[in-house]
């Protein structure tokens, strides 16, 4: 479902919190001239470069060229997105977003709330059991063998839900929730017409959303007993799926990874896999939620790292996890690595049997995913004989043909014809034929790859044109109109937002023009809203300009002339007929001409 927080709430989130107030939490700033300025925080350096305006409510690093409102900040320091941006600088301000708001309209809004805050009193609850030793001893011991420290239980919030029938039901009754509402929650469960807590005699392990929000719980037995007077009992025990738990858009630990702003992220199966390696200092690391991963999960993490490196058991059954996973984030959009851990089950047991350090090895020698299956190809077949070599190759094609980038097919090629003395020609015959045949996803051909380079040139040779002294006007001249209602109406019949020449420009321009059609003045820290990404920078810097203009009619004339001529320059060094040339020459001497007459 798509969330929309309306315009006017944006604005009504912005105004009740100050970016002077929220960035001075991050970099210690100064009063200079209008400005206030500081040391970078996103990159480093030792003179102040970094500017904040409480006028305009914007951010500007003269150094890096980081730029942007305050929600764009945020975006940046909590890495989070837009809308969980806003939210918690709504938070911060004691707004509610009220029900318009898509993620909030519906009818289970309240519902929602309740449940967290159900799940919060009870990650409490077992937190303070765990901690209490009359009731959580068992816990504490366990949490000892495995070499889990306070502190960790502290940082992940662990607990213990004691073995009773109802001490969670009545902790929570107690706090106003009523009985269906904690079934409803998945916090109890009925059973033959009886209530019963959901976790019993069991060590806890919340689960934290990116925003803070308890969403649900696994639960571990401690013991290794599968079976108690002849029940099946499981050895985690999670959450159900509730109105606030999605086990395919959740992970384990992303609360924390998140904060480490690390290129990859490490994926692992466990609970305590993640734990364990956090402790050791690692902290990009999350799990999935006792299900195979799904494709909003992998676009989820791939929302914080670039690339994913897959750190699952290392039995039959997590070879088979991982490729299922490889291919899951290859269809996301995303990459991923493939940790081997040797003579280990999991990650758990090796940073226990062999320090993080041995870990941190395996982490560097992290084999692409490609390199990956082909090596568990290899081990099924006797290279040594042709008929295994023959084999081999009709597999490892299959792997090719959904290789997206015909250039790492190209040099897979080329390794897999230097591993078994095939000749590539063979391999490339074999590759093309199978691509030929449709039967696997097809690579983009050559004509669209070139159709690709061709478009990219183009955008280039555009940006090229539109570099210099008429990007530099269009700037000026935009700060200046978003500035003065007085220069935007002796500008606004002259040029078009359409006119301008990037894309930003035509984005920014027409909602100033819109801006001040409605008799609104426009509002920088509020059109900024509109851009993501490098785009960000590129409109910010429009109201960022170290040169102070001169705000009057003739410094506006004169940047009218200049894009004008400019654009003329463009047209006239790329035509080639002579008849069209000659007019285009005649056209920029009447420009001149009339400049020359203003300026008299
Ligand atoms: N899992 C689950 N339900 C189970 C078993 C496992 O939901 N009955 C999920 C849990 O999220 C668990 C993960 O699958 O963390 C991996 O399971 P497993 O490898 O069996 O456990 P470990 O994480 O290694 O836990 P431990 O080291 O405590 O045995
Ligand atoms: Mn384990």
């Amino acid at each position: 479902m798509p969330r929309r927080i309306s315009d006017e709430m944006i604005a009504n989130i912005c105004d009740e919190n100050d970016i002077i107030d929220y960035v001075s939490q991050y970099v210690q700033l100064k009063k200079s001239g209008r400005d206030y300025s500081g040391l970078c925080p996103f990159h480093g350096e030792k003179t102040p470069s970094f500017h904040v305006s409480q006028e305009k409510q914007l951010f500007h690093c003269f150094g890096c060229g980081a730029s942007g409102n305050l929600v764009q900040f945020v975006m940046r320091t909590e890495n989070l997105d837009f809308i969980d941006s806003l939210k918690l600088l709504a938070d911060r301000a004691g707004i509610i977003i009220p029900d318009n708001d898509d993620s909030f309209s519906d009818v289970n809004h309240e519902k929602k709330k309740r449940i967290l805050e159900m799940n919060k009193y009870s990650a409490r609850f077992f937190y303070n059991c765990l901690k209490d030793t009359s009731i959580g001893e068992k816990g504490q011991k366990y949490f000892v063998k495995r070499n889990i420290p306070l502190k960790t239980i502290t940082v992940y919030g662990l607990g213990y839900a004691p073995d009773s029938r109802d001490s969670l039901i009545k902790h929570l009754n107690e706090k106003g929730f009523k009985t269906d509402e904690i079934v409803e929650a998945g916090l109890a469960v009925r059973r033959d017409g009886r209530i019963y807590d959901k976790f019993r005699d069991r060590v806890m392990f919340p689960i934290i959303d990116v925003r803070g929000n308890v969403i649900g719980f696994g639960g571990r037995i401690m013991h290794e007993n599968k079976e108690i007077n002849g029940y099946k009992i499981p050895k985690y025990l999670n959450s159900p799926e509730t109105l606030v738990f999605d086990k395919g858009k959740n992970l384990f630990s992303l609360n924390l990874a998140k904060n480490a702003k690390a290129n990859e992220l490490i994926l692992c199966e466990g609970y305590m896999d993640v734990i364990s390696v956090y402790q050791a200092g690692i902290k990009n690391i999350v799990a999935t939620l006792g299900t195979a991963i799904t494709e909003n999960q992998a676009k989820l993490m791939l929302r914080y790292a670039n690339e994913i490196l897959i750190c699952y058991d290392s039995d039959e059954a997590g070879t088979k996890a991982a490729l299922r996973a490889i291919d899951i984030i290859s269809e996301a959009g995303g990459r991923s690595r493939v940790i081997r851990l040797k003579n280990s089950k999991d990650p758990d047991e090796y940073i226990n049997k062999n320090g993080i350090e041995k870990f941190r090895e395996a982490v560097k020698k992290s084999v692409p995913a490609t390199e990956f299956k082909i090596s568990l190809i290899r081990n099924q077949y006797d290279l040594t004989n042709t008929d295994g070599k023959i084999l081999f190759i009709d597999e490892v094609v299959n792997i090719f043909t959904k290789i997206k980038d015909a250039v790492e097919v190209d040099a897979y090629i080329t390794k897999v014809a230097e591993d078994t003395g095939i000749s590539r020609n063979a391999i490339l015959s074999k590759y093309k034929e199978k691509t030929s045949k449709g039967s696997y996803r097809r690579i983009p051909s050559k004509t669209e790859y070139q159709k690709k380079n061709e478009q990219k040139k183009q955008n280039a040779i555009k940006k090229n044109i539109a570099t210099g002294s008429l990007l530099e006007a269009e700037k000026r001249l935009m700060g200046l109109i978003s500035q003065s209602k007085k220069l935007y109406k002796s500008v606004c019949d002259k040029i078009q937002p359409d006119e301008f020449s990037t894309d930003v420009y035509r984005r920014l321009a027409k909602a100033v023009y819109d801006s001040y059609q409605n008799d609104i003045s426009p509002d920088p820290a509020m059109l900024l809203n509109m851009f993501s990404g490098d785009d960000i920078s590129e409109a910010s810097a429009v109201f960022y300009n170290l040169e102070v203009y001169s705000e009057d009619e003739a410094t506006v004339r004169e940047l009218l002339y200049t894009i004008k001529l400019e654009k003329l320059d463009i047209r006239i060094n790329s035509e080639t007929n002579a008849a069209a040339l000659a007019e285009l020459f005649a056209e920029r001497e009447k420009v001149l001409e009339e400049k020359n007459t203003w300026e008299e």
